[in-house]
């Protein structure tokens, strides 16, 4: 039978789901989470801990704590320490107290009936079955405003009490808190919003440099070899640096670029498979922001689409621009710009995000500016260019 080529050596390693084996860029925190909670390997029962882990989007908060966790537990079972890693995603429970403990309590008893008790009841269940099992529990709640937002203080306070009421017995719940916004949290009492304030982890944006870092990582795992030239990884950190430095973003938007490539039969994936998989992830450029150009505005757009049609470079320069809307402005019968203006409308463009201007680096022969299109492909925008100028000049 004949198979046709696929760029992918594993699709599952860009699953939103997986943790991958190393972090780049967060390997600081990681050893913060990590000294945090070294008593619970040197000196379970000892005490326990509350960690708030806080960052935008896709700033990694969800895989740092599951990447914690499975280094943790494994640590743990080195020890013979009965330690478990439980996450839950408040929302996904609808921020509800007693779903949540539900699953933790069912990790440990998968038949343990469904109705009957009370969130407080759960709990006291939960810090039973610790007891009986000699084990120790870090819990960590991931969209933790879910739940404040529902039910307010009381389950932070639960979940503190529980343990102080217990101070002879060994202690046995930690908690791991996830949110975005740090603001969040003055929907909470001061002493419950103190509990978990004393240990925070905040997660900064990442930076384009670390997104390429983090790409490159995610490629060797899931991509064949050499199938995804540098300037393809080039662009998709530029275009998830645009989105606010969103890992979830780059690798979504890597492995749509990937989809693209195979449905062309492409042995690379290139810069448009990109740029096509951008605007099916986010129609970002509107139509009617293009009909709202100036005619040299589009005319010059026109010649940056036809450049972009006819390289796989990821960027072009501000002169190759220039001679393609010469091309252009011959076949309209339009008298051409000057220089200065084209760099007018170049300034517009970014302004207007359809494009991206940004001085060339060091390296490039001369100092120029770059334009890249991170954001629409260079097919469609030409279609639309032209559809556009057509109906115009009608
Ligand atoms: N440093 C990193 N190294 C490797 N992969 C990363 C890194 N940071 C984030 N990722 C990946 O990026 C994606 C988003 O990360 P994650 O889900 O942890 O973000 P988040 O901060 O929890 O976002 P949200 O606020 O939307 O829940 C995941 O696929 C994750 O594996
Ligand atoms: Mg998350």
């Amino acid at each position: 039978m004949f198979s046709y080529f696929s760029v992918f050596k594993d699709e599952s390693k860009l699953d939103i789901n997986y943790v991958p084996p190393s972090l780049p860029h967060r390997k600081a925190q990681l050893e913060l989470l990590n000294q945090f909670f070294r008593f619970t390997i040197e000196s379970p029962g000892r005490m326990t801990q509350r960690v708030l882990i806080t960052g935008r989007i896709g700033t990694g908060k969800t895989v740092l704590s599951q990447h914690f966790g499975l280094g943790v537990t494994r640590k743990a079972q080195q020890r013979n320490v009965n330690l478990h890693y439980v996450h839950v995603n408040c929302r996904e429970c609808k921020g509800s107290f007693f779903m949540i403990l539900q699953r933790v309590i069912l990790r440990f008893y998968p038949n343990f009936p469904k109705r009957g008790y009370s969130a407080e009841e759960l709990l006291q269940t939960l810090m039973q079955i610790l007891d009986e099992k000699n084990a120790y529990v870090i819990l960590a709640l991931d969209e933790l405003e879910a739940l404040i937002r529902s039910e307010g203080s009381n389950p932070i306070y639960s979940l503190t009490r529980i343990q102080e009421e217990r101070l002879k017995n060994a202690q046995r719940l930690s908690l791991i808190g996830i949110l975005r916004e740090p603001q969040d949290l003055n929907l909470l009492d001061p002493s419950a919003r103190s509990t978990l304030q004393r240990n925070i982890i905040h997660l900064k944006e990442y930076l384009k440099p670390q997104l390429r870092d983090i790409l490159e990582d995610r490629v060797t795992w899931s991509f064949k070899h050499d199938t995804v030239p540098s300037q393809t990884l080039d662009l998709i950190a530029e275009a998830a640096t645009l989105e606010g430095g969103d890992a979830r973003y780059a690798i979504e938007l890597l492995w749509r670029s990937g989809k693209y490539a195979d449905t062309e039969r492409s042995k690379e994936v290139l810069p448009e498979h990109v740029r096509k998989a951008t605007s099916s992830v986010y129609p970002v450029v509107r139509k009617d922001t293009i009909a709202e150009l100036s005619l040299h505005e589009k005319l010059f757009l026109l010649g940056v689409a036809r450049r972009f049609k006819l390289t796989d470079a990821a960027h072009i320069s501000i002169g190759e621009a220039e001679e393609a809307y010469a091309i252009v402005c011959e076949e309209h019968d339009e008298k051409r710009r000057k220089h200065t203006q084209l760099w007018k409308y170049a300034k517009v463009l970014s302004a207007l995000d359809i494009i991206e201007t940004q001085p060339s680096s060091l390296g490039h022969r001369g100092k120029t500016t770059l334009i890249s299109l991170p954001r629409i492909p260079a097919s469609e925008l030409e279609r639309e260019l032209s559809r556009v100028l057509r109906t115009e000049a009608a």
